[in-house]
C-alpha cells in the first residue's frame, strides 16, 4: 500500500467456515490502523457489509486528516486554525494541490496562473439563458460545470500531468465566475466580468455584488471573512461529495465531469445543503422562547425533524470549523453593525440549550460548520440558495486535489462496491396476458 507500512502488531485474522484467513494491517501516520480486506473475497468467497462506509477506507490519502473524537482537522499536516489565521485561500489551495506551502515566487506564479483563468468562454454565458430565472443556483452551477468539458477539450486527457494541472487551475479559477453568474442570473442583473487585480475572495464578491452603474468597493474585513469561509470548506477528506468525485473519476471520466458529480452530491441537505437548511430552521424557530419546542421535536424518535447544523458522521466532539465559523460570524456581524441580529441570538441560545441536553450529550451531537455559516453568509449579502454554491466554490480545490491524488495512485481501480443481494431468485417469466 502506497506510503504506508505494515503494522508492528502483526496481521488480523478472520474466521469463516472453520477456516482462518490472515489479513494485512497497515499503520497510518496518525489515526486508526487499517485492515486490508481487498483479497478476502478471492480467498474466502465472502463480502464485507458496511453501508455508508462507516468503517471502510476507500483509499490511501495524504491530503487531509480529521480526528473526530478530538476535533482536529489538518490540511497536509497543518492545523486548520493556523491556516485560517495566517494564509489566504489560494495559498491553502496550493498547499492542498502540491502538498507543501508555496514560497513567495511559487505563490506569485500560482496566483497569476489561477487569475489568468478566471474568465469563462463567452459562449458559455448563453447556457445561463437556457435556465429558468427561478432555477436553484446549484442546479445551474452543476449544469455549467459539466459543460466545461465541452469547452476545454485541451485539458481533458487525464493521463497527461500538464493537462491535469491546467484543468485543476481552470476549475479553481472559473468556479467563482460560474457561481457569481448563477447568482446574477437569478437576480436579473447583468453578468459582471472578473477583475484580475483583486484577490480571489474580493473578486468573487465583486462579481456577485457590483453593478455596472455604480462603483463597488469590497470591504477588506468582509473579504477576509470570505477567505476564512473558503479555507474552512476547502477539503474534508473522504466525505460524500469527495468520494463521489473519486468514484466518478475512477472510471477515467474527465475532471470537469467529476467535479459536476461532486457538486450534485454536495447539494443534499445532509451534506452541503445543511447551511441553507440550518438558516431555514433558525428562521422558523424565530424567537428564543420557541427553542425548547424544536429541541423536543429533534429528540422525538417518532419525528423525523433534526437540528440542522448539528451532528457529524466523523466529529463526535466540537467541529473545529464550527468554532472558527462562530468567531467569524461575530466578526462579520460586528463589522456590519448587526450585533443584535435576532437569528444570532436564537442560534447562540439553541447551541447553549442543546449542548446541555442529555440527548445531545449522549449522542455526541455538536454544532457543525454549517450551524453559523448561514447567518454569516446572509450577513455578507448572499441569499440562502447561494450558500451551498459557495461551499462548492471552496470545495472545488479539495475535490480536484483528491482527484489528482487518485489518478496518480498506482493502486487506483475502478470503484465497484459489492452488495448483499436480498432479491428473488429462480422466478419464471409469465406472459403479460397471464399476469
Ligand atoms: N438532530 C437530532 N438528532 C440527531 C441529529 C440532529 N441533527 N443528528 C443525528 N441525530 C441522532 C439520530 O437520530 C440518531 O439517533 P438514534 O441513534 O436514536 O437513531 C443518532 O443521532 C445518530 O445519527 P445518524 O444519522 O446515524 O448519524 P450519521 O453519522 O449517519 O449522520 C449527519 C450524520 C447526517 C450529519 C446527521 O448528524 C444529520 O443529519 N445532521 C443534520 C444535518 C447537518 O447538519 N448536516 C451537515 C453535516 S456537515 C457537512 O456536510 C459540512
Amino acid at each position: 500500500m502506497t506510503d504506508s507500512k505494515k503494522s508492528n502488531n502483526g496481521p488480523a485474522f478472520i474466521e469463516h467456515n472453520k477456516k482462518t484467513y490472515e489479513l494485512p494491517v497497515y499503520e497510518p501516520s496518525i489515526g486508526p490502523k487499517v485492515i486490508d480486506i481487498s483479497k478476502l473475497y478471492a480467498q474466502a468467497n465472502v463480502f464485507t457489509y458496511d453501508p455508508g462506509f462507516t468503517s471502510t477506507a476507500n483509499c490511501a490519502s495524504s491530503i487531509t486528516y480529521v480526528d473526530g473524537d478530538n476535533g482536529i482537522l489538518l490540511y497536509r499536516g497543518y492545523k486548520i486554525e493556523d491556516l485560517v489565521e495566517n494564509a489566504d485561500f489560494l495559498e491553502v489551495s496550493y498547499l492542498l494541490l502540491n502538498g507543501k506551502l508555496p514560497n513567495n515566487k511559487e505563490k506569485k506564479q500560482f496566483d497569476a496562473s489561477v487569475t489568468n483563468h478566471t474568465m469563462l468562454h463567452e459562449q458559455m454565458s448563453k447556457f445561463y439563458t437556457g435556465f429558468r430565472r427561478d432555477a436553484h443556483p446549484m442546479a445551474i452551477t452543476c449544469g455549467v460545470i459539466g459543460a466545461l468539458s465541452a469547452f476545454y477539450h485541451d485539458s481533458t486527457d487525464i493521463n497527461d500531468p500538464l493537462q491535469r494541472m491546467i484543468a485543476s487551475r481552470r476549475l479553481i479559477a472559473k468556479m467563482p465566475t460560474i457561481a457569481a453568474m448563477a447568482y446574477k442570473y437569478s437576480t436579473g442583473q447583468p453578468f459582471v466580468y472578473p477583475r484580475n487585480d483583486l484577490d480571489y475572495a474580493s473578486n468573487f464578491m465583486h462579481m456577485c455584488f457590483s453593478v455596472p452603474c455604480e462603483d463597488y468597493h469590497v470591504n477588506e474585513l468582509l473579504s477576509k471573512a470570505m477567505h476564512k469561509i473558503f479555507i474552512l470548506h476547502a477539503d474534508h477528506e473522504q466525505n460524500a461529495s469527495t468520494s463521489t468525485v473519486r468514484l466518478a473519476g475512477s472510471s477515467g471520466a474527465n475532471p470537469f465531469a467529476c467535479i459536476a458529480a461532486g457538486v450534485a452530491c454536495l447539494w443534499g441537505p445532509a451534506h452541503g445543503g445543511a447551511n441553507e437548511a440550518a438558516l431555514n430552521m433558525l428562521e422558523e424557530i424565530k424567537t428564543v422562547d420557541r427553542i425548547p419546542e424544536y429541541v423536543n421535536k429533534a429528540k422525538d424518535p417518532n419525528d423525523p425533524f433534526r437540528l440542522m447544523g448539528f451532528g457529524h458522521r466523523v466529529y463526535k466532539s466540537y467541529d473545529p470549523r464550527a468554532r472558527i465559523m462562530q468567531k467569524t460570524c461575530h466578526e462579520v456581524l460586528d463589522a456590519l453593525k448587526l450585533k443584535d441580529e435576532p437569528l444570532l441570538q436564537v442560534a447562540m441560545e439553541l447551541e447553549r440549550i442543546a449542548l446541555e441536553d442529555q440527548y445531545f450529550i449522549d449522542k455526541k451531537l455538536y454544532p457543525n460548520v454549517d450551524f453559523y455559516s448561514g447567518i454569516t453568509l446572509r450577513a455578507l449579502g448572499f441569499p440562502k440558495d447561494m450558500f451551498t454554491v459557495l461551499f462548492a466554490v471552496a470545495r472545488t480545490v479539495g475535490w480536484i486535489s483528491q482527484w489528482n491524488e487518485m489518478i496518480e495512485d498506482p493502486e487506483q481501480k475502478i470503484g465497484r462496491p459489492r452488495q448483499l443481494y436480498t432479491g428473488d431468485i429462480d422466478k419464471e417469466y409469465v406472459n403479460i396476458d397471464n399476469r
